[in-house]
């Protein structure tokens, strides 16, 4: 099958075109490079423009008119600066997903898929949360995610499209051969810090929040390696319409995690185990924002796409560490 995945050039659009590549599907690139790097495109079916560019998007499926689905990945997502430009942030992961999603319809290309967070939800007592849970998204991020999900499912209620709803946990590691991983060169993300620090590349790691409500105060989140989020992305193009027939529904909404919490203290232990050495880690207050997490029920996950997670805390971790040694090679800058 051909699929279009906008935002291909980025983290989790990159490794999903390999895992595509990998059982033969054949991805179609859509990615403005705003942050995603060229050196993720090269060797695939690449259109270099914006998500939102009518033109373009009918010029792609006319070369392609095979295309069975669309993988809408492209997004701004860095949560601080959703705060700090949230105008940048409504009207790339709002206004554009909507000219997306309608020149799609026009185009008579109904299958969307679209990347969410589990940052739509609010905090719940046990951690866990279900895909009907209540949501409560605490920045201008994860409200444009909320947002394009009640959209999209208005769109295809009203018949043009049709829509799975992915809700991503906390993806980390990079593709099994290490051609595509975290490409930030100053990460924000709890790994990406606990890298730079396992580096000497700063004194220490910084816990921000040491007195949330979780076992050991420290927040808690649900990390999945980034090759078993691809996976999953392959069984959703592939039994796309099987699952929407199942629900009896134009639209369902799915989490991607592994069903496990892990504290920031855990992931620290998991990254001494796997370098063999302690990491040097002091504590300091919450950051404004942060909460304290959750970890995915992945019951429907299962049941729809016949996926489960496979890698353990230590493979991911491990693979995250293995991409952190190679990307230089790749990128350019460590
Ligand atoms: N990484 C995470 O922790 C995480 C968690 C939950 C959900 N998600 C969602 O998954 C998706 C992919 O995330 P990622 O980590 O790979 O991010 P990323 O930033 O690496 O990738 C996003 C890509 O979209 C491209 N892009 C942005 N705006 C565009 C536009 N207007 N037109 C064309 N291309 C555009 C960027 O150049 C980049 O390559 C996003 O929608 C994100 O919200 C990510």
């Amino acid at each position: 099958m051909k699929v279009l995945v906008t935002g291909g050039a980025g983290y989790i659009g990159s490794i999903t075109a390999a895992a595509l590549e990998r059982c033969g599907h054949i991805p179609v690139v859509l990615d403005s490079l705003l942050t995603g790097p060229e050196a993720f495109v090269r060797g695939r079916l690449f259109y270099r423009g914006d998500i939102a560019d009518r033109e373009l998007l009918a010029r792609i499926i006319a070369d392609h008119p095979d295309l069975e689905c669309t993988i809408h990945m492209a997004a701004r997502i860095v949560v601080p600066e959703s705060a700090a430009i949230p105008y940048e942030y409504y009207r790339d992961n709002v206004a554009k997903s909507l000219e997306l999603f309608d020149q799609l319809q026009r185009l008579g290309k109904p299958r969307v898929i679209f990347s969410s967070s589990a940052s739509v939800y609010a905090v719940s007592e046990n951690f866990e949360v279900f895909e009907d849970s209540r949501t409560d998204p605490q920045s201008p991020y994860a409200r444009t995610k909320l947002m394009m999900e009640t959209a999209l499912a208005d769109l295809a209620r009203a018949g043009g499209l049709r829509a799975l709803i992915l809700r991503y946990f906390n993806p980390i590691g990079a593709d099994p051969q290490l051609r595509y991983g975290a490409y930030l060169r100053q990460p924000s993300h709890v790994l990406g810090q606990l890298v730079l620090a396992a580096q000497k590349r700063r004194d220490a790691f910084e816990i921000t929040g040491t007195d949330y409500p979780t076992r050991d105060g420290t927040g808690l989140r649900d990390y999945i390696h980034v090759w078993d989020l691809a996976l999953a992305h392959l069984a959703a193009v592939e039994r796309f319409d099987a699952i929407l027939e199942r629900v009896a529904a134009s639209s369902a909404v799915i989490n991607l995690g592994t069903g496990q919490g892990v504290t920031v203290r855990e992931l620290v232990q998991a990254v001494e185990t796997v370098l063999g050495q302690p990491v040097p880690v002091r504590e300091a207050p919450r950051r404004k924002g942060d909460v304290a997490g959750a970890f995915a029920n992945v019951d429907r996950a299962y049941r729809l796409l016949d996926w489960s997670a496979q890698s353990s805390l230590i493979e991911s971790v491990e693979s995250a560490f293995r991409w952190a040694d190679r990307r230089e090679e790749i990128l350019g800058y460590r």
